[in-house]
């Protein structure tokens, strides 16, 4: 509920992968419940998958998801901080989805997508999505207010409103586009193509070219 076109940017993460090949394998950093996972492995029958998340009840929520999707011979699973996981192969394809947002630290962060790249072929591909912006731009405000209307209209009491926005406001290390993109490159990204938008949420595609 919290990010109102969620499913959608799953679906939408399907076009950008659908020239990879046969036997693919895809790295879902911060994998949470396995929403990526779960919909690729429908899309990309032949692929495997591996789901890498710090936290152990995510991880097994995931690993629930993905018995109840029959592709548990097709999933492994990691649980610990991406940037500890020793993948012994290189992957053609990876996603960060609502993972990097929550790092308020820049070095930290470039660290984080150096991790993903380091796992990932030279031009394989990576979705990457977070909340993001310019705070200090009259536009940022615009669209946190709209977001949070939206998400009143689905009934939430004006006491969680209050506490989301509040975790948002404490939590989320927003950065605007360009220095989004400034990172990726650092990384060892091509410049991300933004494809989604809803309010504050923005989803990219880049190729590691190193
Ligand atoms: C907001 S959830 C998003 C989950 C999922 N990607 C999705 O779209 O539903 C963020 C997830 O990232 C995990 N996480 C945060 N930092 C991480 C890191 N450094 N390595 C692996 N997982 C991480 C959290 O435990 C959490 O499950």
């Amino acid at each position: 509920m919290f990010c109102p076109s969620y499913d959608a940017l799953h679906q939408m993460i399907v076009p950008w992968l659908q020239g990879l090949p046969e036997g693919s394998s895809f790295l879902s950093a911060g994998a949470g419940t396995g929403a990526d996972i779960v919909t690729l492995g429908k899309y990309f029958p032949s692929w495997s998958f591996v789901a890498v998340d710090i936290s152990s009840d995510m991880l097994n929520a995931c690993q629930r998801r993905v018995a109840e999707a029959e592709m548990a011979n097709r999933v492994t699973f990691f649980n610990g901080r991406l940037q500890e996981y020793q993948s012994p192969t290189s992957f053609d394809a990876a996603s960060s989805v609502f993972v990097a947002h929550f790092i308020k630290d820049r070095e930290e962060k470039l660290a984080y997508f150096r991790s993903i790249a380091a796992k990932l072929k030279t031009g394989g591909l990576l979705i990457f999505a977070d909340l993001f912006g310019d705070k200090s731009s009259p536009d940022f405000a615009r669209l946190l207010n709209a977001w949070l209307l939206s998400y009143a209209s689905l009934g939430i009491s004006a006491e969680e409103l209050v506490q989301d926005r509040a975790h948002v406001e404490r939590d989320v290390a927003f950065i605007p586009e360009n220095e989004l993109v400034a990172l990726l490159n650092e990384a060892g990204f091509s410049t991300p193509l933004r494809f989604y938008q809803t309010y504050l949420f923005g989803g990219w595609v880049a190729t590691k070219h190193v």
